[in-house]
């Protein structure tokens, strides 16, 4: 099994490439079964999207990656696929569920595994099987798998999510795609990535247009032929390394990103006290001394992201007195906090918040990653702790994180897989 050896303290300096955004190229990949032939650029190479890859081949597109150009090329002309996703490649990332829209309203029928809950908590798939059934699908629950069907085809209709949700506003996208007349959809979500779900979509030959938090999607009627695409920058990998130049950063410089797709991010941390200074592409973030407490939620987009709370924790123990950071998207995203604490962090959980008492000097210890946000945390934290910092179960990282260990090292880390 492989684990991080990091040796603590050293100053970070150097530039840092963003990768493509993983959660951006899991609904494109689910689309691409929409399109006939596509060309994708800027694909992280981290492990869901290798398990999307294999999923897109079961289904029975062909696919072929191109890893030192991070592009891939994908061909779907079949008039029949097989519509099933299988338990054992949803099971290790739930992201396989966003098959069912586009399966569903292309070929009229799908059977996709219940995907499970997962560490960070239940999960449940209810919002994306509302949507499916507002459009017209039959849906039944046999053997823990989801069957789908829509044998004349999906209705367009009109609906009001009852709470945001990524993923289920992704799926009614997709199936609203091909769904006759017209789809409006309340209370979506709007993460960059669905924009550039939507931008990807409209160039294969969608009709999608995003006002607020109301998607509207009229019936595409034609396919285009050849559609190229460069996937959206990681805005969590963005902010991860962001925080990394907070905590233990001389200077570290972030080019080809737009800065303003996460200025709400920037804000809270420049109330911290981390210097940052803003281009228009560009990110540098320079030492920062008295990093200062905050109080934070965790919100949909463009509130403060979930994906960031680990690493924003860790940051929160550089700072003098009480800050507080409510987890309110997922109900057991605190598993980095134990690990924390052996590290010698002073952290108080009450109900979904987490107290965080500062600053307290961290010392490198032996810690289990247990999801993948969780995992760069306690990279983060043995980035500034003194000593050796030993983190297990590193595969959680890869699942999300494209040449992590390169990418510090380059900046001076001593970081080091064994
Ligand atoms: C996506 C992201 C994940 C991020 C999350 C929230 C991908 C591949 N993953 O996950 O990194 O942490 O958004 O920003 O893009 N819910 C229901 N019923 C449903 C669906 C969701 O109750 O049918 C609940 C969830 O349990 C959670 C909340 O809604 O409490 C938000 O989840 P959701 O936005 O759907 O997250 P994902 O799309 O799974």
């Amino acid at each position: 099994m492989q684990k991080l050896i990091i040796k603590g303290c050293k100053e970070l300096t150097g530039k840092i490439s963003i990768s493509g955004s993983k959660n951006a190229t899991l609904p494109i990949l689910a689309a691409t079964i929409l399109a006939e032939h596509v060309k994708l650029k800027n694909i992280p190479l981290v492990k869901d999207i290798f398990t999307m890859l294999d999923l897109l081949k079961f289904i029975g597109l062909k696919t072929s990656l191109k890893k030192n150009k991070n592009l891939i090329e994908i061909l779907n002309k079949k008039k029949d696929v097989n519509t099933l996703a299988p338990y054992k490649l949803v099971k290790t990332m739930r992201a396989g569920v966003l098959v069912l829209g586009p399966l569903l309203t292309k070929y009229g029928k799908a059977k996709i595994s219940l995907p499970g809950g997962c560490a960070i908590g239940t999960r449940p798939v209810d919002l994306h099987l509302f949507a499916l059934k507002k459009l017209g699908a039959k849906i039944k629950i046999k053997n823990g798998y989801i069957i789908a069907e829509a044998k004349k085809g999906l209705k367009g209709c009109t609906i009001r999510f009852p709470s945001i949700s990524v993923g289920a506003t992704e799926n009614a996208i997709l199936a609203a795609f091909k769904a006759s007349g017209k789809t409006i959809l309340y209370n979506s979500a709007i993460e960059p990535e669905i924009k550039d779900l939507i931008l990807f979509l409209n160039k294969i030959g969608g009709n999608i247009k995003i006002t607020g938090r109301k998607i509207t999607i009229l019936e595409s009627k034609k396919t285009n032929k050849k559609v190229f695409h460069s996937i959206v920058f990681d805005r969590i990998e963005l902010g991860t390394y962001i925080i990394a130049g907070a905590l233990i950063g001389k200077k570290i410089v972030f080019k080809k990103i737009n800065p303003s797709v996460i200025k709400n991010e920037i804000k809270i941390l420049r109330k911290m006290g981390v210097q940052i200074k803003i281009k228009k592409t560009e990110i540098t973030v320079l030492k920062s001394k008295n990093i200062k407490k905050i109080n934070v939620i965790t919100k949909p987009y463009p509130g403060f992201p979930t994906d960031l709370q680990a690493q924003l924790l860790v940051l929160m123990t550089r700072a003098k007195g009480k800050s507080k950071i409510k987890e309110n998207i997922f109900e057991n995203r605190f598993m980095h906090v134990p690990e924390l604490k052996r590290m010698g962090a002073n952290i108080q959980i009450e109900d979904q918040v987490a107290v965080i008492t500062g600053p307290s000097k961290l010392t490198g210890a032996e810690v289990m990653a247990t999801d993948l946000r969780a995992s760069v945390s306690l990279v983060l934290a043995g980035l500034i702790a003194e000593n050796r910092t030993i983190i297990n179960r590193i595969y959680h990282l890869d699942r999300g994180y494209e040449f992590l260990e390169n990418k510090l090292k380059n900046c001076n880390a001593n970081i080091r897989r064994i």
